[in-house]
Parts: C-alpha cells; structure tokens; sequence
C-alpha cells in the first residue's frame, strides 16, 4: 500500500479520475471495478467530463460494482445500480450489457454471489479497483468480521444511519447487501481508495496505520501488492508518517506525470 496526500479533496478527485482515464486509454476494454457513496460522485462527474471534452472511450469497458442492497429493485432510486446509471452509466458510452452489479432482488442470493465471481472471472479479473471507505473500515459492504468471497453481509447501524439518514424513507431501509468479499477486492491487479474530509481522518488512520484487522476490513488492503490510497489533507489528518508518504509523491517515478 501507498498513500498520496494531496492538499483539497478536488486534486485528491483529480488524481483518482487521471488514474482512471490513464488506464483506460492504455487498454480500451479495462475491467474496471466500481465503488457508490457520496466520494464518488465527484469522480464520475470527472469521468464524464473527460468523456464529453477529450473523448474517454468507455465503449468496451467493461465493469463490476462492490455491492447491492437486498432487496431494493434497479428502478429504486436507492439501489446501487440506479446511483451508477444516473452518476456514470447513461452518460457515457458504456455498453449497459458490459455494466455488472450483485443482484439484490435474486431469488437465490448464494447462487448469485457464486455467479458474481465467476463472471469476474470469465472477463479476466478486475484490472482497477475503486474504492471508498466507510466509518466502520468497510470497503463495499464488508462490515467487520467479513469474509473472502462475494456473499451477503449484515449492515452495521452505523452504515445505516449514515447511508439512511433518518427521517428513514417510508419503505424502510435495507439491513442486508451483497458485497464483494475481502479476497475478491485483494485479487484486483490494482486498488485505488478514495477518502476525502475530516470525517473520514479516524477510519483512515486505523485502514493505513493500524494492525490488519478483520474488524476494519480496509486495512487488509496493506497486504495488497498494489493499492494507492489517496487523501485529502481533511482525511490524512491523523496520520504518523505524513513526511513519507509525501516523499513518496514527490520522488517515486510512477507519480511523475501526476506532479
Ligand atoms: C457505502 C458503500 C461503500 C463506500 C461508502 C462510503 O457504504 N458501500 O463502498 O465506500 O459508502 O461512502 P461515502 O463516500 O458516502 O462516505
């Protein structure tokens, strides 16, 4: 794992699209994994402006979500699928068909979650990761304790209170998603976490700096080959070793072009 500090939480948006962009361009059909909540939104704003300005090309990519709730259909402007179409998928030229999301309305969960990794695995596996990370260290919908595989996972209170802010929607609020389990995530070739603000500084911190820990399951990404977590000043506020990772940024080769 490495960590990029950039001073406001549009150059840390700005770097995290160019990292995109880049890999796109290098290979057309990218296998490209995508991450929801409010972080997000600025990305795909960014990636759509690349797309309607220099002409990003997202006919042949092809892409997998981290996660779904249970039970909320494509049409519920709560689902995650109804997010990516709305944030991203009809604004570009992506190839709907080529837009994969776990199935939270499958008659067979299980079967689905099994399904779910084996398509990864037909196209090749996830070349990028994005993720984000959520207060309790979940990234997708690995709460603590979480395991490897795609599977459903209980929601934590917390995660619901902070993607359900009451007053809760009167249909009520799911309580279950499907998420990408842990080793799912670490077998993409590359990972790139994106945290911004001050809320996130805390969690941050325990994902980077703490032990590797179920608990906090962004912290099994330091054991990952290639992950890049990029900050705010906001979000890397209680970091240790700032100085470091600041070299990193300034004299690493790879962030040359990103200076
Ligand atoms: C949800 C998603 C996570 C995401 C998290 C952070 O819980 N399942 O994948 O990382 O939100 O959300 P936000 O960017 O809104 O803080």
């Amino acid at each position: 794992m490495e960590v990029i500090i950039r001073e406001r939480a549009g150059d840390a948006v700005s770097l995290t699209g160019a990292i995109i962009a880049r890999a796109l361009r290098k290979r057309p059909n990218l296998v490209l994994g995508l991450a929801t909540g409010r972080t997000m939104v600025a990305v795909y704003d960014l990636l759509v402006a690349m797309y309607e300005d220099d002409g990003l090309d997202f006919s042949l990519a092809r892409t997998f979500n981290l996660d779904e709730y249970i039970g909320l259909p494509p049409e519920d402007p709560d689902s995650y699928r109804f997010y990516m179409n709305k944030h991203l998928f009809h604004r570009v030229n992506i190839d709907l068909r080529n837009t994969h999301l776990p199935n939270g309305m499958a008659d067979d969960i299980d079967a689905g979650c099994a399904q779910y990794e084996e398509t990864i695995q037909d196209c090749g596996g996830i070349d990028l990761q994005l993720l984000g990370i959520g207060s309790t260290g979940h990234i997708g919908f690995n709460e603590p304790l979480s395991a490897m595989r795609t599977r459903a996972k209980a929601l934590s209170p917390e995660t619901i209170e902070q993607n359900f802010p009451r007053p809760h929607p009167s249909k009520g609020v799911p309580k279950r998603a499907i998420t990408m389990g842990v080793g799912t995530i670490l077998e993409c070739r590359r990972c790139v976490l994106l945290a911004t603000g001050e809320g996130k500084a805390a969690v941050v911190a325990k994902a980077v700096e703490g032990p590797v820990t179920s608990m906090i399951s962004a912290s099994a990404l330091q054991l990952h080959p290639k992950c890049t977590v990029i900050v705010d000043e906001a979000a890397a506020a209680q970091l240790e070793h700032k100085p470091y990772y600041r070299w990193i940024f300034e004299n690493e080769p790879e962030w040359e072009e990103y200076r």
